[in-house]
């Protein structure tokens, strides 16, 4: 079987082998916390040292708690909006889309082209699913996402924007506002010392890569536009996943129970 390389790529774009190696990892799980069957194809066909990937089980369980929680909203949504467009943001080799293909949404993943070059390998582009190679911050993919989707528009970046300083999230999240009035977004956000506490985990399983945005309260973004609302957050130690562990343990210490979180919001 061909195998095939991410090249080129920067420390950041490194870091999506971290969460696909733990799908595929959960799939071995009497009960995964989520079905994701093509990750462990996808793994097959790359060439990587995946050996060199320390997760332990609570990682995993967190990993998962997060990609579970975001895909819930994103159902939600989808529930309300069946023929909504999606924009998945930082998708790396993620398959969220034949996850959560109800046949009617309208999906583009969006990657670094060096990404979007080896997702094409593993993970082929189709009608409804369309593949836009370039940065978040360039904002010519908003120009083919409004030509070929119709709104409702959905933006989904799990674990891509907290790599970012927070003047560059604040501008992309204006420019989503100003572009798709009514659209809205879902992303993981980490307090300053949660982003202190991630980046020794970063370093500790091999990563060069660091996160920059810390936001000290989800609510500090309805501040940067008017028109921002906060809809949902979902803190992953205030809920009982059992797989969890000691980390549950957590909850009883605010900075660090609300430190992480997912939060979704709507701009009108
Ligand atoms: C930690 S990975 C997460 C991947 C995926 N969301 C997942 O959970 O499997 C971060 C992703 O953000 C992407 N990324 C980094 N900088 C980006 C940028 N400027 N524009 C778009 N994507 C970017 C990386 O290439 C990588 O795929």
């Amino acid at each position: 079987m061909t195998k095939f390389r991410l090249e080129s790529a920067d420390a950041v774009s490194e870091t999506l082998m971290i969460p696909l190696h733990a799908r595929a990892l959960e799939q071995q799980q009497p009960e995964p916390l989520v079905r994701d069957p093509i990750a462990a194809e996808i793994v097959e066909r790359i060439d990587y040292p995946w050996h060199r990937i320390r997760v332990n089980r609570h990682d995993l369980a967190a990993m998962m708690v997060r990609l579970r929680e975001v895909d819930r909203m994103a159902r939600a949504f989808l529930a309300e909006h069946p023929a909504a467009t999606v924009v998945h943001i930082g998708c790396g080799l993620d398959a969220r889309f034949q996850r959560l293909d109800n046949g009617q949404v309208r999906w583009f993943d969006l990657d670094l082209p060096e990404v979007i070059a080896l997702r094409r390998h593993v993970l082929p582009e189709s009608e409804r699913d369309r593949y836009l190679g370039c940065s978040v911050f360039d904002p010519q993919w908003m120009d083919a996402v409004d030509a070929a989707g119709a709104g409702p528009f959905l933006f989904l970046a799990e674990a891509v924007l907290t790599y970012f300083d927070e003047s560059q999230v604040k501008g992309l999240v204006i420019g989503l506002q100003r572009r798709f009035p009514g659209a809205e977004v879902v992303t993981d956000g980490a307090t300053p010392l949660t982003v202190r506490l991630d980046n020794w985990h970063l370093a500790f399983t091999g990563s060069a890569a660091r996160i920059r945005w810390g936001l000290t309260d989800p609510r500090d973004v309805e501040a940067w536009s008017p028109g921002i609302r906060l809809l949902e957050s979902f803190y992953y130690f205030e809920q009982p996943e059992p797989r969890l562990g000691l980390l549950r343990w957590w909850r009883h210490v605010p900075a660090i129970s609300r430190g992480s979180g997912i939060h979704h919001y709507r701009l009108t």
